[in-house]
């Protein structure tokens, strides 16, 4: 292969990651990140085109002759802004818009698990809010109401009594929260035992699964306050022992790839599975069409193989002839976040990074050190402003997942950002299941 020129689209710390490990990559020769953000300027072109803005993608790529397309985030891969590179002639890293919908239509992914012997949790699926109440009043609680689309994540209610869960599906059916997203809803059990995700690469022959990681999704410690797209991550999860790993591979990670390729959706990418270990056995909780947000900022920084070569792989289908190997370290990633996050808060609050190799360097149990910017700019000084929710990503990788807990913590208090706020105990859940 000669060396690529490559766009990828988005703007987050999952694409931060992806960029920096692409980056390390012989064959890629330069890279652009449409639209990406001020912290990933150090490390890739920023063009200010819009994740949804298809056509100008398009046509950016053939005015620099991309080589390669690695579509990131759930919304455009739904939209089917792989199937338009594709059909302008570009190879990209990512699913069509008819694998997409796995992610995007949580009706198609229950019911898919229903036909092929997926364990899951049980379910109804509702088009009618009376119906669902109705459905409700003959259920045990908790119980899960989850609405069909896409959400950021946030359209899933756990109601503890008949009240909250009437109330919700009024709200996602009736009241339009999620505006379209919620017009449908699935009903379903509520499960309990350890989330783990593992994201797997695929080229619809071969499932390939990466290091196993753990999310953080509350705002708080303990796992107190609102849901949020991922407080911090570690890798691997100390619950995913082999004899799950094997048992997901046989019960869920092939059946899954078959499945969508009988339904003639084949699926490349990356697919994520959101599993909880229950008292019965691995269950899914969902499906993602992507790599996960912040479960990237782990897992990648453990690949010691060429990123670039296994995503060019699973779009020419030549997985099983390509190397993915994993380092056996553990990884720590805490997430910087603004005052305020997942509900209101400022833009634009000056933030300083510290040197992240060197405090490698001079860190005797850390091997690598890495910051993912997720939400900054620039300010005409080249300093950094915030500008999101979550603005950094702390990743250290070390021997034992201790150190790098503990590492990434160091490294996160360098950081100097007053208007910001992190959890205190990434990790924490991880180092008692290992005792
Ligand atoms: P999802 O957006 O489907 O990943 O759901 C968000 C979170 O809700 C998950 O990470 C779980 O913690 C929780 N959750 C979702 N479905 C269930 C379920 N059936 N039982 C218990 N918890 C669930
Ligand atoms: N961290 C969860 C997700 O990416 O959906």
């Amino acid at each position: 292969m000669s060396q690529q020129t490559v766009a990828v689209i988005g703007s987050g710390g999952r694409e931060h990651a992806i960029i920096k490990a692409i980056k390390k990559s012989p064959l890629v020769s330069k890279i652009y990140c449409l639209p990406g953000n001020g912290g990933i300027a150090a490390d890739a072109e920023c063009v200010s085109i819009g994740v949804m803005e298809t056509q100008k993608i398009v046509d950016f790529c053939k005015e620099k002759a991309i080589d390669f397309v690695i579509v990131a985030p759930d919304d455009p891969l739904a939209a089917g802004t792989v199937d338009a590179l594709n059909a302008a002639g570009f190879k990209c890293f990512g699913p069509k818009k008819d694998a997409a919908i796995i992610e995007s239509s949580k009706i198609f992914s229950k019911n898919l698990m229903k036909k092929y012997g997926i364990p899951t949790a049980a379910y109804e699926v509702f088009t009618e809010s009376a119906k669902a109440i109705e459905y409700l009043k003959t259920q045990d609680m908790p119980i899960v109401i989850k609405c069909d689309g896409l959400a950021l994540g946030k359209g899933v209610i756990i109601a503890e009594t008949l009240d909250e869960a009437i109330e919700a599906v009024k709200e996602m059916m009736d009241g339009g929260k999620f505006g379209a997203s919620g017009a449908n809803v699935v009903i379903e059990e509520f499960m309990t035992g350890p989330e783990v995700t593992v994201l797997s690469f695929t080229d619809g022959n071969v499932v390939i699964p990466m290091v196993s990681s753990m999310d953080h999704k509350r705002a708080h410690d303990n796992d107190e306050g609102l849901n949020t797209g991922g407080m911090g991550t570690v890798a691997p999860n100390p619950y995913y022992t082999e004899a799950i790993a094997k048992e997901c591979m046989e019960k869920i990670f092939l059946p899954t790839i078959k499945a969508m390729n009988a339904e003639g959706r084949t699926f490349k990418g990356c697919l994520y599975f959101g599993l909880m270990l229950t008292p019965k056995g691995p269950k899914v909780i969902e499906y993602n069409c992507r790599f996960g947000d912040p479960e990237t900022q782990v897992v990648l920084p453990l690949l010691e193989s060429d990123l670039f070569k296994i995503m060019v792989a699973t779009a020419d289908g030549t997985l099983a002839d390509t190397e993915v190997k994993f380092s056996d370290k553990s990884a720590c990633c805490v997430i910087y976040a603004t005052k305020g996050y997942p509900e209101k808060y400022e833009k634009g609050l000056p933030m300083t990074l510290p040197d992240a190799d060197a405090f490698a360097a001079r860190t005797s149990t850390v091997s690598d050190a890495l910051i993912y910017v997720a939400g900054a700019k620039k300010a005409e000084d080249g300093s950094l402003l915030s500008n999101g929710g979550r603005v950094l990503g702390i990743t250290t990788v070390a021997d034992t997942l201790k150190d790098a807990v503990a590492a990434s913590y160091a490294l996160t208090k360098e950081v100097k950002f007053d208007g910001g706020f992190y959890r205190n105990d990434i990790g924490a859940r991880a180092l008692k299941a290992l005792k």
